[in-house]
């Protein structure tokens, strides 16, 4: 009997293939890394091959000798990466720009400068910043002669990760679903398809872009030569709606966090077009049947980034499960903040070429300290962000939180603190995977809403209440304040 799920969760930093089944009890998981590149400062790439490759990979060892037994493929994705391939070999024509990749950001201020961001918001939800696909595509086609020969031909196909891999799935579909479109600029939050006008502004071929679908159904079928059998690909999201849905925020007003490479809140906004006057962003959160609930996003571009970081670049700590430990050694940080502007600064900020700062060093400043303001640095900047969505009268009462980092208590805990609300987190972290695993449940029919798919599956959680005096959290906040004007 099919009544297992195969979800592909194909991120920034690793790819992932897990088994589920309909309880939402992961039963069997194998996960690949993937090379970052980074061919200049503030460059990002990834090899559009090895992440179809590695996935494949992953999906195969998941699947081991079984014969059947899969109802359907759920898939979800790193967002706003484009990857560009040619239609007649189905090969990349171009190494895929990673979401982090900050090149176009000139000319983003060329469009601002021109004043098309209050248009292209009020259209897409989105700001003019490089994290989006529309202006990597640009770049391809103005920079890449490869991508400009193949629209030239009319062969070129552009598509953000979850289009590339359900096109090699499939041996040729070439769809997107509409919480990925959503991340383009060239998706206007009520049209159906992508827009003319915006794939003029942003100079970008609409012959070369896929058809959008809705996040769940039958979508596509994967063919039998990759898996030894025929499964229909009933499931697809953008990791961050994904993992609001595996969060079962499906009512107006649930929040989560996402603690992953970055950090991404969502909060539902039902089927109301999310207008922000605060610099986050309006997105898709789910599409069913044609109709859209859609989602008032803030985003952090690193998270989890940031203790690799420490980790792998300064040599700092051994193992990310250390800064819990080092954290929890030490009375406070000794006045040492960090900004862990990396790749610039998202919402509500949006300053692509702010970077990085430790402040407040001292000689008694040690790496406990510093990790230890690594992981404050999370609760400080989803504190903007709270800020941000309270002034768009979208306040959250209660945060549910996932996602590597989550697992880390004592970040639960200060983010509590910090936010001064109850912290909720599933004792099942990969709520992204289960996200897909969910919306292809519902896709196949093996459950018959998304309601009833998130009782079936979601995990047990556990509550962490704030307890930090006021006074304590204004004078951490205000250090932080006055690092990040610095940024
Ligand atoms: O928008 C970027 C986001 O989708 C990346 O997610 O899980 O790789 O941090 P993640």
């Amino acid at each position: 009997m099919a009544d297992r799920i195969l979800v592909l969760d194909c991120g920034t930093t690793s790819t992932r293939a897990m088994i589920f089944a309909s309880d939402g009890t992961m039963e069997a998981v194998a996960q690949s890394e993937l090379t970052q590149h980074y061919p200049k400062p503030g460059w990002v790439e990834h090899d559009a091959a090895e992440i179809w490759n590695k996935t494949l990979s992953c999906a195969r060892d998941v699947m081991g000798s079984r014969t059947g037994g899969i109802a359907a493929i759920g898939i979800t994705n790193q967002r706003e990466t484009v990857v560009a391939w040619d239609r007649s070999s189905g090969e990349p024509l171009a190494r895929a720009i990673v979401w982090q990749d900050r090149r176009t950001s000139e000319f983003c201020s060329g469009m601002k400068d021109y004043g098309h961001e209050p248009e292209v918001q009020r259209r897409t939800g989105l700001l003019l910043d490089p994290y989006f696909s529309g202006t990597k595509m640009r770049w391809m086609l103005d920079q890449d002669d490869a991508v400009r020969a193949a629209a030239a031909n009319g062969t070129l196909a552009f598509g953000t990760v979850e289009s590339w891999l359900v096109y090699k799935l499939s041996g040729g579909a070439h769809l997107t679903d509409a919480s990925n479109a959503s991340r383009t600029l060239l998706l206007a939050l009520d049209g159906a398809q992508f827009d003319d006008d915006l794939c003029e502004l942003f100079g970008v071929p609409r012959t070369a872009l896929p058809e959008v679908v809705d996040t769940h159904g039958s979508l596509a079928a994967c063919d039998p030569q990759w898996l030894g059998m025929a499964v229909p690909i009933c499931g697809l999201a953008g990791d961050q709606q994904s993992a609001t849905i595996g969060q079962g925020c499906l009512s107006f007003g649930d929040t989560k966090a996402t603690y992953g490479t970055g950090a991404f809140v969502l909060t539902n906004k039902g089927r109301e077009i999310p207008r922000s006057d605060h610099r986050l962003l309006g997105t898709v959160l789910f599409q069913e049947g044609g109709q859209r609930t859609y989602a008032i996003e803030g985003a952090c571009f690193v998270a989890g980034s940031l203790i690799q970081y420490l980790r792998d670049q300064l040599g700092l700590i051994g193992s990310a499960a250390e800064t819990e430990n080092l954290a929890r050694s030490i009375e406070d940080s000794g006045e040492v903040v960090i900004v862990p502007a990396l790749a610039g600064l998202g919402a509500p900020h949006w300053k692509p070429d702010a970077r990085g700062v430790i402040s407040g060093l001292s000689f008694a400043s040690g790496k406990a300290q510093i990790a230890r303001a690594a992981l404050e640095a999370m609760a400080h900047q989803t504190h903007d962000l709270a800020e941000a969505f309270a002034a768009d009268g979208a306040p959250w009462s209660r945060l549910r939180i996932d996602g590597g980092m989550s697992a880390n208590d004592w970040m639960a805990q200060d983010l509590a603190d910090i936010l001064d609300i109850e912290v909720e987190r599933p004792d099942f972290v990969e709520t992204t995977a289960l996200g897909a695993a969910i919306l292809a449940a519902v896709g196949c029919g093996m459950h018959g809403s998304l309601d009833i798919a998130v009782r079936a599956m979601r995990s047990a959680t556990k509550t962490f209440t704030p307890s930090m005096g006021s006074d304590q959290r204004d004078i951490r906040l205000a250090r932080y304040a006055k690092a990040v004007a610095v940024a």
